[in-house]
Order: C-alpha cells, then structure tokens, then sequence
C-alpha cells in the first residue's frame, strides 16, 4: 500500500487507491537528449537552428538532462493522455475557460506548452485563434500532427516536436495555454517552461491560461488507511505479527502518497503554501519554496499526517483575482493570524473566475491529493494547534523530484519528517 517504487519517471501515472505507484511506466533507457533534439530539428524545418543570431544574443536553453529525456518518453505512452483527456474536471475546465475567453482568443496567436494529443490546441483552434503553435518535446508529438490533420486544422495548428525552451516561433503570442500542473502543484517542473514561453513570446497584454495557481496544506486524519497499512499486523489470522510494524510505517509512509480523501478527513481550513502568478512568477521562485503554518483542529481525532493539493485559475490579465493569504475565504491561519479567527464559508463570491480544484471536497481528478503520512499518529483535541513549517524544493539530483521537508509540532511534542517525491 506505499508509493514507494521510485519510479523516476516523474509525469503523472495511473493512480490506484492506496498510494503512489509505478503502474506501467518503470524507468526507461533510450535515446540521448541530443537525439531528441536532433529529431524535432529534422522534422520540423520551419524551426530555426539553434545557432540562430537571435538565439546567439540571449543565454542559451537549459541542457535537456537525461532525466529530462525519460520525462519526454513517459509522455510519449499514450496511457497518460488517456487519463488526462479522461479527467473530465479537468479537460472540461480548460475547455470551458477557452470558451469564456474566445473573444480574445479569436484572430489571435496561441502557443501551447506541452501540447500532448494536442487537444488544447484544437480547442483553441475552435474558438476561432488565427494560429495556434503546439509544442511538445515528447514523441507524442507526432501524433498531435496526425490528430490535427485528421481535424482539417492543419492550416491553423503547426505543431513543433521540441522542447519550449529550443523550438522557434517567428511571431509574438496573444495566448499561452498550459496543462502544466504536477502533483503538489510544483512536482514535475514544468511551470519553468511556462515561464520560458511567456519571457520568450507573450505580447505584453496577452492572456495566460491558467493565469494562476494555489497550492494548499491541511492536516488530516485517515484512520481507515492506518489500520488498513499498519494496525492489519498486530492480528494476522490470530498471530501477533507487531514485529512488522517499522518495517510495515516505513514501507507505507516514507514517501508521498498520491491518494483521494475527502472533505471528512480534513482536520482544519487549509493553510496557503504558494500562490503563483502565472505573469510574474519567475523561474528562481521555484527552486524552493517554504511557509509557516498554524492550525486548529476543529475535532478531537488522531492526526494521520498532511494533505497538499491545489487549484488553478482563468481568469484575464485584468481582472485576475489574486488569492493572497489575507485575502483567501480558504486559508488556514498564518503565524500572525489569531487562531480564532477562522473563515466561516469557503469560494463565497459568486463572481470568481472559472477555477480548476484538486480540493478533497471537490469532484475527484487524475491529481487526487499528495498525503504525507506521519510514522506515528498524534492524538489531537479539538481547537488543538498544530503548526511548523514546510519546504518544497527541487532537487539537486534531478529538479523534476521534489523534496519535502515538513516539521510540525502539537501537544508540545515536534517532529521531522522529509520525504522525496521522485
Ligand atoms: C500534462 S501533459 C499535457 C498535455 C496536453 N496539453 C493535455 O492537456 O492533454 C504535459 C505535456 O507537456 C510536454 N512538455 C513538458 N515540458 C515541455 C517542454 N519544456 N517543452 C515541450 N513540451 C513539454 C510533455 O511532453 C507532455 O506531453
């Protein structure tokens, strides 16, 4: 029942209850990136080369590592596409925000960032844009081309088989469009490529789809998955097999646990970790990323460990409604806060613009919840606090991993624990 495979691939897989796993998709060999670099040139001549003046002015693209290279082949499994154009909450989403946009899509210039089956694009297309870019550096690429053709906008959509940070655009953008949302918002790294995009192309007054992005932290109680992964060996057909239990908390909890839990198991409003502005958001913003917390338990229950999940925005560049932690109707409280003064309703305001949610009381998606589970439980009281701290940091061996530090402290006790999320 853990997500322990380390399966170094990094996109999003297909989820079973119970915790990260590897699925179909183990970690693969193959080409160099120099290889994949090479193919997208070949394919695509309306690409520039490289070594174009332009790009000789400007600091060159990043290395496309080998961890990168393995990121693009897992994106090349049809597999993950299908679950996410099966997501409906999510597909659906995009799909409606183009529409409440297409006034300012139609006649205008789109790139979309990781375009996959292209189904952005072609949604896009749709509404009407002049010209849509589509770019991906995975082989999946391909086949967008062979889908848009099959669509009869071949003229509209030019798909480009090569990473964001290396392909060529001749033109400004309108529009940048992106699914480029990992688990715990930030695991998989690709915000950077939006951030590239949007330095390298977007007009200044253009519209970025999503235009922002929240990542949240609650605590959580889940007695059902605890006894399930650790109290099951106290009595195994009658055997006392407790002798397992370290072995049993290790193997279950080490690392995060992609799961879906329900509003039920929330102990507590949630706690904004990050809030990013798709226009102003840069790059060493995301390197690493930390933030106090202080909750207060609304029950008495045993806290199981720690929820993150996210949710995104459409909104235009104008009238982009920024949550700030002192704005949010669904923020937990800040260090400063005093605890009692907890938000009585949660997304009161009838005027919000469209929004994307992975939260546990929302309608389930592909994303689930990031669970990090604490070894032991801690038996907390209502309007107990618990507070610490949280970092989210890329890291070092490959930025597409994540690792999570998380100290927290209740009842006067305080603890560790730092889990890797690759
Ligand atoms: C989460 S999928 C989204 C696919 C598609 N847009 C959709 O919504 O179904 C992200 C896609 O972005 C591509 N991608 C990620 N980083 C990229 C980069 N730097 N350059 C080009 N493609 C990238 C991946 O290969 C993958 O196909």
């Amino acid at each position: 029942m853990s997500g322990s495979t380390g399966v170094g691939n990094v996109p999003r897989q297909q989820q079973t209850s119970g915790g990260r796993r590897g699925g179909s998709r183990g970690r693969r060999g193959g080409r160099r990136s120099r290889e994949v670099f090479r193919a997208s040139e070949s394919q695509h001549p309306q690409q520039k080369d490289a070594s174009d003046d332009q790009q000789d002015l400007k600091s060159p693209p990043p290395a496309c590592t080998d961890f990168d290279v393995a990121y693009f082949e897992a994106y090349a499994h049809i597999g993950i596409h299908e679950e996410m154009i099966k997501d409906h909450v999510r597909t659906e989403a995009y799909r409606d925000a183009v529409m409440q946009h297409q006034s300012f899509i139609q006649g205008r210039v789109v790139v979309d960032v990781g375009c996959g089956t292209g189904i952005l694009s072609i949604f896009c297309a749709q509404a009407g844009a002049k010209r849509v870019y589509a770019v991906d550096a995975s082989a999946i690429a391909v086949q967008a081309k062979e889908v848009v053709k099959a669509n009869n906008l071949a003229e509209t959509v030019i798909v480009l088989h090569g990473r964001v940070e290396d392909v060529e655009i001749d033109e400004q953008v309108d529009v940048i469009i992106s699914e480029w949302m990992g688990y715990t918002l930030l695991y998989e790294s690709m915000l950077g490529s939006v951030i590239t995009a949007r330095d390298r192309w977007l007009k200044h007054g253009g519209l970025i789809l999503p235009c922002a992005a929240t990542l949240y932290l609650a605590p959580i109680t889940h007695p059902d998955r605890y006894n399930d992964s650790i109290d099951f060996w106290r009595n195994v057909y009658g055997i006392d097999m407790s002798a397992m239990l370290p072995v049993a908390k290790q193997c279950a909890f080490e690392e995060p646990c992609v799961e879906t839990i329900t509003g039920e198991n929330v102990l507590t409003w949630p706690h904004v970790v990050k809030h990013v502005d798709c226009y102003t958001i840069q790059l060493n913003e995301l390197e690493s990323v930390s933030t106090r917390y202080k909750f207060q338990s609304m029950m008495r229950a045993p806290l199981h460990g720690f929820a993150f999940w996210f949710d995104v925005e459409f909104s235009g560049p104008a009238n982009s409604s920024i949550i700030t932690p002192s704005q949010s109707p669904l923020i937990g409280l800040s260090d400063d806060d005093p605890v009692d003064d907890i938000p009585s309703k949660k997304r009161t305001n009838p005027n919000e613009p469209l929004v994307l949610s992975t939260a546990p009381e929302d309608p389930p998606t592909h994303w689930q919840q990031t669970l990090i589970y604490l070894y032991d439980p801690i038996e907390v009281e209502q309007d107990q606090i618990i507070e610490g701290s949280v970092t989210l940091s890329q890291s070092k061996e490959n930025r597409r991993f994540m690792n999570i530090h998380l100290q927290y402290s209740s009842g006067g006790r305080s603890f560790v624990k730092e889990s890797v999320f690759r």
